[in-house]
């Protein structure tokens, strides 16, 4: 068998070095000790945007994105969103297996049970503008949460652990749903311990002036999907910032805010929003020649396309386009779904596309079916924040357990300039002249 290691030639020093393999990865502080001489720092890695530099070990999540598979814990995403609620893939992404009845019916119990939030949590909405964005009234509100939740602090303490991850996905519909009902100018809706999570997360964005809300089943269940759909997805930007932010021992609702302005981003989780706003702007279907050259001149960005995992069909965009005729056969068909269908159509055969392994990802139908059952762009970032928060707080408990993780501190390679004496204000920007010779 071959040995799993691999072997440097420093050619500076002619040196030799044997880095074991494990994984399929080197360590990098193994690196460290290629040295020119003992003044060295030793030899560093250089990672922009860590394309190549996996940052944990993870049980969580498994991608593999040239074959385009997404498992949660080993089950394979299809199986999941057929099979499961959406608390029951929470379960499972946190505590690593499916619940049993009993389980299952415990947890969802303890969820339903924090979906309130305090009084003076909903006075501090109020605050905000008319037209504040959602996502920055909910990233801004989770991290009020911790003035609440003072205990949240004491992160070594599984117990409270537990507590603050149950308040949070709990919390995190109503706050979503009030951040709605605040930029219309609604009175807010308490929740409805008798619905289930979706529905009651319906109920607090729509209910009127009816005792009960009814969801509509088919729209009720195609929410549950796409909350499985977006539980969770490795070490993507948010993820990335929940475990740094976490990494200094901040507590949860300050990480979880941080991660969330991470994913309001129109790279990350903004790019739903985008979509719609692109598809607006092209407008109809014979216009869609014509953006698609813009985008191949590098004018603009086809949004919803391209992922830096999969080079192959994102698998939960499969999915959600079959939850789409799900929705449209109870909404109607949108119009929009037309125009979509070509922007794939012409991107799948076209060689910028294929060259470049740019498929439809997740959000590039999400926000059709969002827009169909009601929603509104600008909410569509908060609907993938719900479901995510699950993730982040997995990611953030295996964090914590990780005796190999410490407070996350990059290096950096330094190009600045090197050491210079000061330069007293009234000498700044003056000419020295050169002296004469
Ligand atoms: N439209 C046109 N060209 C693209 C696109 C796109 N959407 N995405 C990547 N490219 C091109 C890019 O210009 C580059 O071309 P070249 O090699 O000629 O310079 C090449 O493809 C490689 O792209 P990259 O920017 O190096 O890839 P990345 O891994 O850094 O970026 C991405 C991944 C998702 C940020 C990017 O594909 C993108 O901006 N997509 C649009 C925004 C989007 O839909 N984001 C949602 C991502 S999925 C859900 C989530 O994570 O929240």
């Amino acid at each position: 068998m071959p040995k799993e290691a691999l072997s440097i030639l420093d050619e500076r020093t002619h040196a030799t070095y044997e880095i074991p393999i494990h994984n399929g990865a080197i360590r990098a502080m193994d690196l460290r000790q290629i040295k020119t001489g003992p003044d060295d720092f030793g030899l560093m890695t250089y990672d922009p945007a860590f394309m190549n530099t996996a940052s944990c070990r993870s049980a969580i999540t498994f991608i593999d994105g040239d074959k385009g598979i997404l498992r949660y814990r080993g089950y394979p995403i299809e199986q999941l969103a057929e099979r499961c609620t959406f608390l029951e893939v929470a379960y499972l992404i946190l505590f690593g297996d499916l619940p049993t009845a009993p389980q299952l019916k415990e947890w969802v119990g303890q969820i339903t049970h924090h979906t309130m939030i305090h009084e003076t949590t909903k006075k501090f909405l109020e605050g905000f503008r008319y037209d504040a964005h959602p996502m920055g009234m909910l990233a801004s509100t989770v991290a009020a949460l911790s003035t609440a939740y003072p205990e949240s602090r004491h992160v070594h303490d599984p117990e409270l652990r537990r507590l603050q991850i149950m308040r949070l996905i709990g919390k995190m519909p109503t706050i979503a749903a009030y951040t709605y009902r605040h930029s219309l100018g609604y009175p807010y809706v308490y929740p409805d311990n008798e619905l289930s999570y979706t529905e009651n997360f319906m109920s607090m964005l729509w209910k009127m002036a009816e005792p009960k809300y009814a969801a509509d089943p088919v729209l009720a269940r195609a929410l549950d999907i796409l909350f499985i759909l977006h539980a969770d997805h490795e070490q993507n930007c948010s993820t990335n910032v929940m475990r740094s932010v976490g990494s200094s021992h901040a507590d949860p609702y300050l990480a979880t805010a941080a991660a969330a302005a991470a994913l309001s981003g129109p790279l990350h989780g903004g790019a739903n929003e985008e979509v719609l706003r692109m598809l607006d702007e092209i407008g109809s279907k014979d216009k869609v020649p014509a953006y698609m050259e813009k985008v191949k001149s590098g004018q603009l960005k086809l949004m919803g396309f391209g992922h830096r995992v999969y080079k192959n069909y994102d698998p939960r965009a499969l999915i959600i386009k079959w939850a789409a005729d799900k929705v449209f056969e109870v909404t109607g068909r949108s119009a929009k779904l037309d125009i979509a269908l070509e922007l794939e159509r012409i991107a799948l055969e076209d060689d910028y596309f294929v060259k470049r392994k740019l498929y439809p990802n997740v959000d590039f139908y999400s926000g059709i079916i969002y827009q169909a059952m009601g929603f509104r762009p600008d909410i569509f970032t908060v609907l993938f924040a719900i479901p995510r928060t699950v993730g982040w707080l997995a990611q953030w408990e295996e964090m914590l357990g990780d005796s190999e993780q410490k407070i996350a501190r990059p290096r950096q390679v330094y190009t600045g300039q090197a050491v210079r004496d000061f330069m007293p204000l009234e000498k700044r920007g003056v000419e020295i002249a050169t002296p004469v010779v």
